[in-house]
């Protein structure tokens, strides 16, 4: 895939490429040698964070990319600064020059550089050959250009690796459910895990079977792809035994609804589904990269929620992982079906929390939008901290309460709970509180990321189509705790 290359160079040394300038808001050009009125010039540039105006600097027959930054001391115009700029420039530049002088805060350039990678993301992998590809970009490399390149080096290039890891994700969710199976997702896995030093179980359908992974099961029973669940361990080194941290993932590789079947609009992103399980698997790839200190497991569950002779029906009742029978009454709330499984085993195995991540209810982008993903837990502080990791990640999380009154919107008349809540009323509240009978006392918490997973237009720095939401925060809540 076509990705961006980033490198940081010194100021003293020569480079030939097209130059990008930072601006603040009221026309403060950030270390560059542009008087302001030169840019004061450009109708309309007032150099708020995403802005551009191409023009020339005095004394250069070249033309320069300005870039506003905003107020110049907040992560996320640096990131919208990143994006818009590689945006901008025009399809023959190949190499661009970010002049990153003026700026003292090496997070503020790690930033731009976070911007322009998942600013530069396009999933273009199924364009055949009579697409025009004039409009891909050109530019391939990106430089850094700043006086001190040690105390840049490590924050651009974690954020490379970050950014990257999020891009990754995308493809993942971009590419279409005939191909994207929960088999070709678990090869993908184990392809991952070899070559980034973690190791990797994979659990087929007759070790499903055996292993008594009935929720997983029930929502596979429609399909004709087996389903598969995947365990990525991570260990720093000298860590053995359980993990620290646990991340668990949704990964509905299509949801159809099942027998319970969507609209033919609700069912046109479903391929989306498992963009839980994408953010875990991104994540688990790039842990060494990162140098996390702590030890991690990823499991990720994976199948199709299809139709079928076959497919679990309205009434079905069914026994999970942990022993606890579940009644389904709607096949299309097949999420939690197959995350309980993969909390029991996560709880089983001993992990000290355990943080899951779902496309799990429509409700949930009803009450928060599609930017902001919904938090909820057994634990206050491991909910405060994660908040706080999308606040530095630029992903923000908001808190509903796990409502325990609302336990008995999932009492049901045969089992010992069902899989839907009350009719219109806190169904991503309904949702989780089911997720909270599988982890037993492990501190959990959990994030519908059901809005912000998916972006409807080329907005801030995404693509119509995947964002890769989550991978960000889960890398700085892991760094985190690295330290
Ligand atoms: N995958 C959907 C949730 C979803 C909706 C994700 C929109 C992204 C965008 C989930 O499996 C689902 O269908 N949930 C149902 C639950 C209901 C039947 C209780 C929903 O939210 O409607
Ligand atoms: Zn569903
Ligand atoms: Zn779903």
């Amino acid at each position: 895939m076509n990705r961006l290359q980033v490198s940081v160079q010194s100021a003293t040394g020569s480079y030939d490429a097209f130059e990008i300038n930072l601006v603040r808001e009221g026309i403060e050009p950030m270390g560059g040698s542009v008087p302001r009125e030169e840019l004061a010039l450009g109708a309309g540039f007032s150099g708020k964070s995403g802005q551009v105006l191409v023009a020339f600097p005095p004394d250069s027959n070249q033309a320069a990319l300005f870039v506003g930054v905003g107020d110049g001391v907040d992560s996320e115009s640096f990131r919208l600064a990143g994006a818009a700029a590689v945006r901008a420039l025009s399809k023959d530049v190949t190499v661009a020059a970010l002049l990153a002088r003026g700026v003292d805060d090496p997070q503020l350039v790690a930033a731009f550089v976070e911007g322009a990678i998942l600013g530069f993301y396009r999933y273009d992998a199924l364009r055949g050959r009579g697409f025009d590809r004039s409009c891909l970009h050109q530019l391939n490399h990106l430089l850094v250009i700043a006086d001190d390149t040690a105390l840049l080096d490590a924050s651009v290039g974690r954020a490379a690796i970050v950014a990257n890891a999020t891009c990754f994700a995308r493809d993942l969710i971009n590419e279409p459910a005939a191909t994207m199976t929960p088999t070709r997702f678990a090869e993908i896995a184990q392809g991952i895990a070899d070559a980034s030093g973690v190791s990797c179980r994979i659990w087929d359908k007759a070790q499903i079977e055996r292993e008594a992974l009935g929720g997983l099961l029930a929502v596979a029973r429609g399909s004709v792809q087996e389903p598969r669940m995947v365990k990525m361990s991570y260990r720093p080194f000298g860590h053995i035994g359980s993990a620290e941290v646990a991340l668990v993932g949704k990964g509905i590789t299509f949801d159809s609804g099942g027998l319970s079947l969507k609209s033919g609009d609700a069912m046109m992103t479903m391929k989306t589904d498992m963009s839980g399980a994408a953010a875990v698997l991104a994540t688990m790839s790039v842990l060494a990269d990162l140098g996390v200190g702590v030890a991690v497991d990823g499991y990720m569950a994976l199948t199709e929620n299809m139709p079928s002779g076959s497919a679990t029906k309205p009434g079905d009742v069914f026994v999970a992982r942990n022993g606890k029978s579940v009644e389904v009454l709607n096949t299309d709330a097949e999420g939690r079906l197959v995350l309980a499984d993969a909390l029991s085993l996560a709880s089983e195995d001993g992990a000290s929390e355990i943080i899951d991540l779902a496309t799990l209810t429509g409700a949930c982008v009803v009450a928060l939008g599609r930017e902001i993903a919904g938090v909820m837990g057994n634990d206050s502080e491991l909910v405060q901290r994660l908040i706080r990791a999308g606040d530095s990640a630029g992903e923000p999380l908001w808190q509903l309460p796990l409502f325990d009154r609302y336990k008995k919107h999932i009492e049901s008349e045969v089992a010992d709970m069902k899989n839907i809540g009350a009719p219109g009323a806190a169904g991503t509240i309904s949702a989780a509180l089911l997720l909270k009978e599988f982890v037993g006392e492990t501190p959990w918490a959990h994030l519908d990321i059901a809005g912000p997973s998916r972006s409807d237009s080329d907005e801030r720095y995404f693509r119509k189509g995947a964002t890769g939401f989550g991978v960000r925060t889960l890398c700085s809540y892991l760094e985190g705790k690295s330290h």
